[in-house]
Formats: C-alpha cells, sequence, structure tokens
C-alpha cells in the first residue's frame, strides 16, 4: 500500500492506492487562503500539519488494515511558496503562495539580472520564490537575517514526516534558484538574491527516497513497517505523472483555480522569452513545459461570488453543447498573467456589455476567455517545438462539458477525460512513492489513465472561434496600461 498526499491549494487530500495503484479510498481537508493585503496571498503551514494529521487519522480509523501495510508516501504541493525556517527549524512567518503578486518588482529585478534566464530557464514570475525571499530582504530584513533554510510547500511536508530537510527537482525548478538543465542549485542564481547553498535542502528526484516516516507518525497512523518517504513534487509535475504525462508528445490541460497546458520533454528545451515554464520532471532525465494561466476556475469562482449562483448552476445554464462565441469578451486576468504575457499588473475585464447581456452571456464569455487563455500558452509552447499531440483534459472544471468543447474547439484539439475519478496530483505522489519503493519501473507505473470519452472540436464552428480569439489576442495590449 501506498499513500499520496496532494497539498493543494484549497485543501490536502490523501489518497491510498493498493499494490498495484488502484485507489482505495482519498480523504481531504479544506483550508483557506490569507489575503492580508491586495496582491498578497499566505498560509499558515501549520495549517497543512493540522490537515494532514486529520485526513490520515481518518484513513487509519476507515482502513485499519491497509494503513498498517503502508510502505511509502509521496508528496505533492502546490508550487513556488517559502516556506522560511529560523536555526531551530522554527516557521518564520506565514508561507507566500505562487499566486502572491507583492514581489513584482523584485522579480523584474533579478529577471534582469546576468544570466539568470539562461541557468534557470525561465523568466523570473513574481510567483516564483527566489523573489519572495529578495522581498522579505526588502521590507521583513530582521525575518530575513534569521532565515536559516528554504523550503517549498512539498518539501515542508517531507520534513514534517521525516524531520529531514530534502526537495525534489520538479519543485525546486520553480524556484528560480535551481540550474534546471544541470538538476543542481545554482551558485550564481542563490548569490543574485542573497542566498546560499546552506540554505537549501537537499535535492533528490522526486521518485528517490529521501527519509522514512517519523516512528511517533507512523505509530499514531497506525503503521507498521518502515515507510520510506520519496522526494515528490510540485502538484504540476505530480498530476502529470498521475495521468501518463511523460514524454514528448504526451500532455494535458488542466482547469484547476490555475490553468495549466503541459507537455512531457524528452530534452531541455528552455525558451523563457515565451514565457513558457520549462521545469524539471519528477523522474530522472526528463523535463516539461508548461503554460500557465493564473485564474481559470478562479475566474469562474468570482463570476459565482458576485452573481450569488454556484459554479455549478452557472454552468448549467449553459447547457452541454458550444453554439459559437459570445460577442461578450472576458479577459481572465483577475491576478495579472503568467504566460503569454508576464505581467503582474494587469487586471482583467469584460469587453462589448450591451443592454442584453445577462448572466449566461457572462458564464459564456468567463468560460471563452479561459479557453483563449489557454490557447496563447498552446502558441507559446508550440514555439519551443513542444508537441501537443495528444492531450487530456482533468481538474474541476472539466465537469462542465461545454467548457472542454469550447476548449477543444478553440485548441482544435481533441481532449481525452479520464474515466476513473480525478485523483490527479494525490495519484502522481502515490506513484512516485511506489517508484521509489520498487514497485515498478516509471514506464509500468505512470501509464495514463482509461478515456471515458474524447472531446472532438466542433468543425463547423471552428472558423468562428477563430476569429473570436484574434480579437481576443487583440484586446490584451489594447487594455494594458489602462489600469
Ligand atoms: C505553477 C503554479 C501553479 C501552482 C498551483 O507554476 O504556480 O500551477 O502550482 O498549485
Amino acid at each position: 500500500m501506498y499513500l499520496g498526499l496532494d497539498l493543494g491549494t484549497s485543501g490536502l487530500r490523501a489518497l491510498l492506492v493498493d499494490g498495484a495503484g488502484v485507489p482505495v479510498d482519498s480523504v481531504s481537508e479544506s483550508y483557506a487562503t490569507a489575503n492580508p493585503h491586495a496582491g498578497w496571498s499566505e498560509q499558515d503551514p501549520a495549517v497543512w500539519v493540522a490537515a494532514v494529521d486529520k485526513v490520515l487519522t481518518q484513513m487509519a480509523a476507515q482502513h485499519p488494515g491497509e494503513m498498517a501495510a503502508v510502505q511509502g508516501i509521496g508528496v505533492s504541493g502546490h508550487m513556488h511558496g517559502a516556506v522560511c525556517l529560523d536555526a531551530a527549524g522554527s516557521v518564520l512567518r506565514p508561507c507566500i503562495l505562487w499566486n502572491d503578486t507583492r514581489s513584482f518588482s523584485e522579480a523584474a529585478a533579478l529577471d534582469g539580472t546576468d544570466q539568470v534566464r539562461a541557468l534557470s530557464g525561465n523568466i523570473v514570475f513574481p510567483g516564483f520564490t527566489a523573489p519572495k525571499l529578495a522581498w522579505m530582504a526588502a521590507h521583513e530584513p530582521e525575518l530575513f537575517e534569521r532565515v536559516a533554510t528554504v523550503l517549498l510547500p512539498a518539501g515542508y511536508m517531507n520534513h514534517h514526516l521525516t524531520g529531514e530537510l530534502f526537495a525534489d527537482m520538479s519543485d525546486s525548478a520553480g524556484t528560480s534558484w535551481l540550474d534546471v538543465g544541470a538538476r543542481d542549485w545554482s551558485e550564481v542564481l542563490l548569490g543574485a538574491g542573497g542566498m546560499t547553498r546552506g540554505q537549501m535542502p537537499r535535492l533528490v528526484e522526486g521518485s528517490e527516497v529521501g527519509g522514512t516516516l517519523r516512528p511517533d507518525l507512523a505509530q499514531k497512523w497506525g503503521m507498521k513497517g518502515t515507510v520510506s518517504v520519496v522526494g515528490g513534487a510540485g502538484d504540476n509535475a505530480a498530476s502529470a505523472c498521475g495521468v501518463g504525462a511523460m514524454k514528448e508528445g504526451e500532455g494535458f490541460v488542466s482547469l484547476g483555480t490555475s490553468g495549466v497546458l503541459l507537455t512531457g520533454r524528452d530534452g531541455y528545451a528552455p525558451l523563457p522569452e515565451s514565457a513558457v515554464h520549462t521545469f524539471c520532471h519528477a523522474v530522472p532525465g526528463q523535463w516539461y513545459q508548461m503554460g500557465v494561466i493564473l485564474a481559470a476556475t478562479d475566474s469562474l469562482n468570482w463570476l459565482s461570488r458576485v452573481t450569488g449562483a454556484s459554479p455549478a448552476d452557472l454552468s448549467r445554464e449553459l447547457g452541454e453543447e458550444i453554439t459559437g462565441p459570445a460577442r461578450l469578451r472576458f479577459l481572465p486576468y483577475l491576478s495579472g498573467e503568467r504566460t503569454p504575457h508576464n505581467d503582474a499588473r494587469v487586471r482583467g475585464g469584460f469587453l462589448n456589455i450591451e443592454q442584453a447581456t445577462d448572466r449566461r452571456a457572462m458564464t459564456q464569455a468567463v468560460m471563452e476567455g479561459v479557453a483563449f487563455a489557454l490557447a496563447d500558452c498552446a502558441l507559446a509552447l508550440e514555439k519551443t517545438g513542444a508537441d501537443l499531440r495528444s492531450l487530456l483534459a482533468i481538474g474541476g472544471g472539466t465537469a462542465s462539458s461545454y467548457w472542454v468543447q469550447t476548449i477543444a474547439t478553440v485548441l482544435g484539439k481533441p481532449l481525452d477525460l479520464p474515466a476513473a475519478g480525478d485523483f490527479g496530483a494525490a495519484l502522481g505522489a502515490a506513484r512516485l512513492a511506489m517508484v521509489g519503493c520498487g514497485a515498478g519501473s516509471v514506464d509500468e507505473i505512470m501509464v495514463k489513465p482509461e478515456v471515458r470519452a474524447t472531446v472532438q472540436p466542433v468543425a463547423e464552428l471552428k472558423e468562428a472561434y477563430a476569429e473570436a480569439f484574434a480579437a481576443y489576442r487583440a484586446s490584451y495590449p489594447a487594455i494594458r496600461d489602462l489600469a
């Protein structure tokens, strides 16, 4: 038996899988994000510790026999967050999250520093980890002075579980401190932000054992033998492991809080100026590339908050089938945008509001805006030579067939929907534990899920959506300086 823990932005899920990687049960606990100032997004790591204890205590009560047989644990975490520990191992301040944009000027300064893009393979986005520490150096110097170790959320969970300081390559690639081609911390990158290798955790591959579960925790959760904890992964790499998107041409589109278009790469082919992210994969010798938009289901959630209708009710009003693009246009830049604009200051908007505009039209425009933003990511990815030949559609937003059909038509590509429950990152994390414990090779374990349906682009509407996409693309340059 193996456990995958998915430390997500809105909650933590534990997934128990059997020796063949088949899900047995999953238990989740949600938590909140604090936004104490505009553009800030923080979580107290103590909340994650309480959540993991709650879900695994419940799992032990529900499945005592299976929990006793757990051999390995893998952790997936939301990426880029900075958890700062002092020399005694205490957390110095709340974790600054991936969608926190306070450090945009520090990010721009680091991004303009010699060799930073060349070594890290990426733009230094404000959400990444290095600019967060640069922000602390400028605004919280007394805390910055006391930073002995910086861990990402998954690394902090690994530390809680094992007492050791280790992190996997895929998550570490999102710090702007890693030489992503060489899969090692870079003295040049660390030095650019006033950091040192001594403040970094030990690097391991995601599928490599980094430590063993603390005996007190093993006992509390009813585990009998030695339990290995592998490096784990950042959530996007973990999701890729969960759906078998490992190699060239194997990819997915994810409609979660953020939106992601990801594809596996057999080599390292960065193209930072495209605002595509190029990161190590969670297994040795592989990389992946992705375009990231900051508000996918978050855009629909926003509309839900202002209209008072649930996202499910909003979706239902649209029906199942698309009939052509709306004239109303939505730009989903609610927290700024990463791919392809790298613009932390731009904000979203509706264009072409008219007397007839109602809630249904707004929902349609929101879904189309997200689809167009993902199509922008596809254009950026294709510039790197990435092949988007096979794509699965995953994440909460795929519950809307209307939305998936819109994306398929705008991308001009069929999208496969997985058959079983969408265990995504938690399943990927469990699979990393399986590989680490010797249950099989990467090829044997990271397989594609069974496909329940393939959503085809609607051929006769392709032209209409292509015109609407062109109008969408013309909107960003027109509004970017208006805020
Ligand atoms: C990726 C990113 C997000 C978070 C969401 O670069 O910032 O997808 O990982 O959890």
